[in-house]
C-alpha cells in the first residue's frame, strides 16, 4: 500500500541531480512566489492531451514531441520560439501527410531549463567550479558568480516559460497554424534544399486540396480542424521545489496537476526505485513521461509502472526509449514483452538523441546524424516485429540554423560544428535535419499505414 501523497511527500526520498541552495529563506521566498503564480497551464489541457495520448496508445495518431535540450535566459527571442515552433508544424504536415496519421505536438518548450549533469563540477585548467545545471539553476559562464545557484532564477523561468507559452497559445490558435498557410512555414534558410523542395510539393498538393474542398462549398477556414492546431508544452520535471510550487489542486476534479506544463517526463537518472521524482510524479495527474536508458530492467519497469499508473489509464504513460544506434535490439523487445505480458497501456516513444552522443575529433559534442535515423529506423523495426506500435518520437531540435549535429543531406562536416555551435547542453537537429528526419519517419510508419488500411 503506497503511503499517502502530497506535493512535498517527495522530500522523504532519495533525491539525486537536485541543487543544494545556500541560502534557506531565498529558497523559501522564491517557492512562496511561485506558488502565488498564475498556473501556466489548466487541467482540462493535460486532460485533453490525456486523451490525445490515449489515440496515441491506440495506434490512431502519432506523437511529435521536441525543442530544445535546454531553453536558456540568453537564446530567449520571439523568432527562435517561432521558428522551433514552425518547423515542428513542418514536421507534422510531412507526418500526417505522408503517414496518414493524425499528430499530437509536444514541445520541450515553455519550460525545459534544468538538467542533470554526470558530474558535479567541472574543470577548466587548474580552476574546478560546479558544473552547470541549467538556467533556472546556476549560469553557463564559468566563474564562481555565475555557477552558484540562485532560487531566484526558477521565477526568472516562470515567466520566460510563460511569455514562451503565450506566444506559442498565439500561434497555434490566432491563425498562424492555418494549413492555408502551409507554403509560409518554410524557413528561409532552408533555400532550396532538398527538403524544402520536398516539402513544397506537399504544401501545394495541400492547397489545392483546399481549394477543391472549397469548390465543393466547404469552406476550410470554417472547419476549426484546419484554422488552428493544439499544441502541448512539456519539460522534465527535475527541479522538484519548482515542480512543487507550480502544482495545485483542480476545484473541479480535487486532483493535484503539475501546472508548469502539459506534461512532464523522469529523466533516465532520476527514475531509479525510490526515487524522490517518482514519488512525486505519481500523485500528479498530468500525462507522464519515462526515459528508459539501457540500465533499465524489465521488472523494475513493471513495479515503476504500478507505481505511477495504478488505476491502468489510458493516455497517462508515454515510454521514451533511448538505448543507441546499436542497443535497441538488445533492449527494447524484454521491455514490450514485460510491458504486453502485464497489461499495461503505455505510448511507446522513441528519442534517438540521448543515446548517441559521441565526442567529435575536433572536441565538440555531437550526435551522427546516421546513427539518429538507425536508432529510429531500429526502434520501429522491433516494434514491428513485436506487434507492438512506434507512437512517437522524442527529438531535441531547434528551428535556428545551427551546426551541432553532424551529417544529414546538409552534410554538416566535424570542421563546421564549430560555426554556429550554441547549444547550452546537448547538440540539437537544426531546422533542415528535422525535416529531413520527419520525412524519413513518414516512410518508416508506411508498412504500418498500409497494415491498418489492410485491416480496415
Ligand atoms: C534529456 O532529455 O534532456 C535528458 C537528459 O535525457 P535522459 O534523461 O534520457 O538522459
Ligand atoms: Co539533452
Amino acid at each position: 500500500m503506497a503511503s499517502q501523497w502530497s506535493p512535498d511527500s517527495w522530500t522523504n526520498f532519495e533525491a539525486k541531480h537536485l541543487p543544494a541552495y545556500e541560502d534557506a529563506d531565498a529558497l523559501a521566498r522564491a517557492e512562496a512566489e511561485l506558488a502565488a503564480c498564475p498556473s501556466l497551464v489548466f487541467a482540462g489541457e493535460s486532460d485533453a492531451l490525456r486523451g490525445e495520448l490515449a489515440r496515441v496508445e491506440a495506434g490512431q495518431a502519432f506523437l511529435l514531441q521536441g525543442g530544445d535540450c535546454a531553453e536558456s535566459f540568453a537564446e530567449f527571442a520571439p523568432d527562435t520560439i517561432r521558428d522551433t515552433f514552425r518547423v515542428i508544424l513542418q514536421m507534422a504536415v510531412v507526418l500526417t501527410y505522408a503517414g496518414s496519421l493524425p499528430v499530437v505536438k509536444v514541445g520541450r518548450m515553455a519550460g525545459q531549463f534544468a538538467k542533470p549533469r554526470s558530474s558535479d563540477t567541472e574543470t577548466q585548467g587548474d580552476v574546478t567550479l560546479p558544473s552547470y545545471f541549467g538556467d533556472n539553476v546556476n549560469g553557463i559562464e564559468f566563474t564562481p558568480e555565475s555557477r552558484r545557484n540562485d532560487p531566484q532564477r526558477m521565477v526568472r523561468a516562470y515567466y520566460q516559460a510563460s511569455s514562451t507559452l503565450n506566444l506559442l497559445r498565439a500561434y497555434a490558435g490566432g491563425g498562424y497554424a492555418n494549413l492555408r498557410q502551409v507554403h509560409d512555414w518554410t524557413l528561409d534558410f532552408m533555400g532550396r534544399s532538398q527538403w524544402s523542395e520536398k516539402f513544397s510539393a506537399m504544401a501545394d498538393r495541400i492547397t489545392e486540396a483546399l481549394d477543391f474542398m472549397a469548390a465543393c462549398g466547404i469552406d476550410p477556414s470554417e472547419l476549426p480542424q484546419l484554422q488552428g492546431t493544439n499544441f502541448y508544452t512539456s519539460h522534465e520535471a527535475l527541479l522538484l521545489p519548482y515542480e512543487q510550487a507550480m502544482t495545485r489542486r483542480d476545484s473541479n476534479s480535487g486532483q493535484w496537476y503539475d501546472s508548469s506544463a502539459h506534461m512532464l517526463w523522469i529523466g533516465d537518472r532520476t527514475r531509479f526505485e525510490g526515487s524522490a521524482h517518482v514519488e512525486f510524479m505519481r500523485g500528479i495527474r498530468n500525462p507522464i513521461g519515462v526515459k528508459c536508458g539501457p540500465s533499465l530492467d524489465p521488472d523494475v519497469l513493471l513495479r515503476l509502472l504500478d507505481t505511477l499508473n495504478p488505476n491502468r489509464e489510458s493516455g497517462r504513460m508515454v515510454l521514451i526509449t533511448r538505448f543507441g544506434h546499436d542497443k535497441v535490439e538488445a533492449h527494447l523487445p524484454q521491455l514490450i514483452r514485460a510491458v504486453r505480458r502485464e497489461g499495461h497501456p503505455v505510448v511507446w516513444s522513441s528519442d534517438p538523441m540521448h543515446g548517441n552522443v559521441v565526442k567529435s575529433e575536433s572536441g565538440y559534442k555531437t550526435r551522427p546524424f546516421d546513427r539518429i535515423k538507425a536508432e529510429l529506423a531500429d526502434v520501429f523495426a522491433v516494434h514491428r516485429a513485436e506487434g507492438s506500435y512506434p507512437g512517437g518520437v522524442h527529438l531535441e531540435m531547434t528551428g535556428q540554423n545551427v551546426t551541432e549535429c553532424v551529417g544529414g543531406a546538409v552534410a554538416i562536416t566535424d570542421d563546421e560544428l564549430s560555426s554556429r555551435y550554441h547549444t547550452h547542453c546537448d547538440p540539437r537537429l537544426n531546422a533542415a535535419q528535422a525535416l529531413e528526419l520527419a520525412f524519413s519517419i513518414a516512410e518508416m510508419l508506411q508498412p504500418q499505414v498500409d497494415r491498418a488500411a489492410a485491416a480496415a
